[in-house]
């Protein structure tokens, strides 16, 4: 036994490779394994250890000095050249949030933070409203829906469109990058898609640049005239290159996973039907409901760290130098912290505890805008489509091919409006 008490990681197989398709299609039996056998699993072959337990995940994020988040995100940090120089006809990519430490991350957030107070999000509840209900009107005649492409990519974008202060006609684009992006996180894509989805960073560094271009003469009551005005402490205007990248990341982290929360909350709904009851008969529980469908179906799975010096995490040696996942999705499953952890319970007194924001320093600065944006989705769902079921044979329930990011590719339900 190891020293948490765990049996070796020899039990789980030697050629156990944690981004085969398998086990990103289901990856929860490899956690519950990890948890149990090797809770600090070095991943043979690939390098990395992931930490998969409650309590060691939130050690790991809340000691920022020894595990870095300093580092290019992605399994493969190695670029082709001809990625490289398609890159390099854009601003070079800085270090602003998701990819940097304190002191310096904290000076980044410190400006940001002001965008997403808990005043500045709450204004936006009549606009998010507002949104869901034109995005239901455009199907509620029909009596079915694919939720994830009628529905829950549409009110995020909107929503951060809207921020911004650019035009919704252009959410295709936005659509378009954000998902380039979030590609090349996994690390799971071929050549060609790396080409793509370079070309498309350049792209929108070109339309976002000549915004805040345009944000110069003519401001507005935006977020991308709040990045122009911002001075880091106090006096310093952050360049052009730091806006962007700014900018950027709350395309990739807030877009997706918002999406993929709507549609994972909507699918352990429909195939809960007690737990449904219980929400459409009192919609006060629909807080804690989403709480707990990102503790099971975390849309960030985990993420990186790397160990700044030598280090001890549930008495496995971790060497300076070594790649961490953090997997927050295991953590959100130990059974040491919630109780029969893999049903879907809308009245978990703990639900909220889970790690699918993160921890510390680096704590998800969109959690109260996801929060609002999917209670006010569950809200003017649940009141326009009183009666939900999943549609007869059109769900596979397959995912998006990523280990870091999951969510479901498509949801088709049959409804009775109101
Ligand atoms: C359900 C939706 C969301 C989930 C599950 C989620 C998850 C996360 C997680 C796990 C982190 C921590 C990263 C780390 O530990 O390194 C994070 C950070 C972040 N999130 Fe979110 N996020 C969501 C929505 C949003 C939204 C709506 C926005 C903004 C529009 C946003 C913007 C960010 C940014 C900018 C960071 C980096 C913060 C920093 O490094 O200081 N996220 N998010």
């Amino acid at each position: 036994m190891s020293a948490t008490g765990a049996a070796p990681q020899s039990r789980l197989p030697s050629d156990f490779n944690p981004l085969s398709p398998e086990n990103v299609a289901d990856p929860y039996p490899f956690y519950r394994a990890m948890r149990h056998n090797a809770p600090v699993y070095h991943v043979p072959g690939i390098g990395f250890f992931i930490v998969s337990r409650y309590g060691d995940i939130h050690h790991v994020l809340c000691h920022p000095e020894i595990f870095s988040s300093k580092q290019p995100p992605g399994v493969d940090t190695r670029a082709p050249d001809d990625v490289m120089e398609i890159l390099s006809q854009g601003y070079p990519p800085v270090d602003t949030l998701l990819t940097n430490d304190p002191p310096v991350h904290s000076r980044f957030r410190a400006l940001v933070n002001k965008a997403f107070s808990a005043r500045r999000v709450g204004a936006l509840e009549p606009k998010i409203r507002q949104i869901s209900n034109e995005l239901i009107d455009c199907f509620i005649g029909d009596g079915e829906v694919e939720l994830v492409s009628q529905f829950a990519v549409g009110l995020p974008m909107a929503v951060i469109a809207d921020a911004l202060g650019v035009p919704r006609s252009n959410m295709d684009d936005f659509k378009r990058w954000s998902d380039d992006a979030v590609a090349q996180i996994g690390g799971m894509i071929g050549h060609e898609r790396q080409l793509e989805c370079a070309h498309s960073f350049v792209e929108f560094q070109r339309y976002f640049e000549a915004r805040l271009e345009e944000r110069k003469s003519a401001p507005r009551d935006d977020l991308t005239t709040d990045l122009l005005n911002a001075r880091l402490d106090g006096t310093q205007p952050l360049n052009v290159a730091e806006m962007l990248s700014i900018i950027h990341q709350l395309l990739i982290a807030g877009n997706e996973t918002t999406t993929n929360l709507i549609a994972s909350a909507m699918m352990l709904l429909v195939r809960n039907p007690d737990q449904m009851r219980l929400v459409t008969e009192d919609s006060s529980l629909i807080p804690n409901m989403i709480e707990e469908a990102m503790r099971l179906e975390s849309p960030v799975q985990g993420l990186f760290r790397v160990a700044k010096a030598a280090s001890e995490i549930g008495g496995v040696k971790i060497p300076e130098g070594a790649r961490l996942v953090v997997m927050y999705a295991s953590g959100n499953r130990d059974e040491a912290e919630f109780p029969d952890p893999d049903r879907f319970d809308v009245r978990r007194a703990n639900a909220r505890t889970h790690l699918a924001f993160g921890q510390g320093e680096h704590f998800c600065i969109g959690a109260a805008l996801a929060r609002l944006e999917s209670r006010v989705a569950f809200e003017t769902l649940l009141t326009r489509m009183p009666v939900i079921r999943l549609a007869a044979g059109k769900n596979d329930f397959a995912h998006t091919p990523s280990f870091i990011l999951r969510g479901l590719k498509e949801l088709h339900l049959e409804f009775e409006p109101s």
